[in-house]
């Protein structure tokens, strides 16, 4: 097995904290309210009064596609005139945050790689299991599961031997159509080892890159799913290992315990939890073990 020691530095990135200028904002608080409201009860983000110049610039351009020119009637339109959901999707688009790219936080990776991955393998291979099952919640333009298939190749002495499959879920589709297209600017690709860049991808145009193996590609589902649409995740059973990184740092305190609720059972036992370096599962539910893993805290159902 081989996984490299090092990688350019780590570098983790917290939401940033930036106050905004109340002074230029379109909406007013009531209207903020509203909306703010609304975005919560059909996605689990939260979002506070200093997002509000965010929002406001955010439903601007939705005004503008669709000639609407107050606020206040936009959010009537997306309460009573959307009923297939489609103004909504478009508007999540618009409102989603969605930074990452490749190796994001090399020591928990490096965590998941040398000690949690081959705990899980040895134990399957004892009890004849050839299946691997991860999840990407959360997967914006694909960084992370592709990540998770460099890994799981060169971590496995057989790879072609495991029936793998890394499901990649995010409610954003315009990300999920990037992340399927594979091709990444330089920004995204600049934390891959040098050896897996020159092994896994190629460039193509002007500052981007093209993943080109088939294998890895062959590797990764990528399902349209809202984390908290509580029919469609309870569809969601067998994972060995959950990604969740960056996603619910968007969410409060109620809606995240529910998402973390439901991994817990869509985990099978001796399965782990991975959350972003500023989040902790173990503050969010008691259910999983806590354990250190090389340098990162690790989330295993017992
Ligand atoms: C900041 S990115 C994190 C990407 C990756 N996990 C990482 O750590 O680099 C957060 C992603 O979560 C997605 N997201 C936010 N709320 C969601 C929800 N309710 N259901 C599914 N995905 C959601 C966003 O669309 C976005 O692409």
């Amino acid at each position: 097995m081989h996984f490299p020691l090092s990688a350019a530095p780590d570098v983790r990135i917290c939401p940033s904290q930036r106050k905004v200028d109340r002074l230029i904002m379109d909406i007013t608080v009531y209207e903020f309210e509203q909306l703010a409201d609304f975005i919560y009860r059909k996605t689990g983000i939260h979002y506070e009064a200093k997002k509000m110049y965010y929002l406001s610039k955010r439903i601007e351009k939705r005004m503008d596609s669709l000639g609407i020119d107050s606020s206040i009637e936009y959010i009537r339109f997306l309460r009573y005139s959307d009923a297939d959901g489609q103004e909504l999707q478009h508007f999540i688009n618009l409102i989603t945050v969605n930074e990452t790219f490749f190796f994001r936080d090399f020591p928990q990776l490096r965590s998941f790689a040398e000690h949690s991955l081959p705990e899980v393998i040895a134990r399957k291979s004892t009890g004849n299991d050839n299946k691997l099952r991860i999840w990407s919640a959360g997967c914006s333009t694909g960084e992370e599961p592709y990540t998770l298939a460099i890994i799981l190749k060169e971590m496995l002495d057989f790879s072609s031997l495991w029936d793998i499959e890394i499901l990649a879920s995010d409610i954003d589709l315009n990300v999920l159509e990037k992340a399927k297209r594979a091709v990444f600017s330089e920004r995204s690709i600049k934390e891959v080892p040098h050896e897996y860049l020159e092994k896994y991808f190629e460039p193509s145009g002007s500052d981007t890159y093209q993943l080109i193996d088939d294998e890895l590609k062959e590797m990764i589902r990528f399902e349209h799913l809202n984390l908290f649409d509580k029919t469609e995740l309870r569809k969601h059973r067998g994972y060995d290992f959950v990604f969740c990184r960056n996603v619910l740092i968007y969410f409060d305190d109620a809606s995240r315990k529910e998402v973390v609720d439901h991994f817990y059972v869509a985990l099978n036992r001796g399965g782990y939890i991975y959350m972003g370096s500023c989040e902790s599962a173990g503050r969010i539910t008691t259910a999983f073990k806590i354990k250190r893993a090389g340098d990162a805290l690790v989330y295993l159902k017992e």
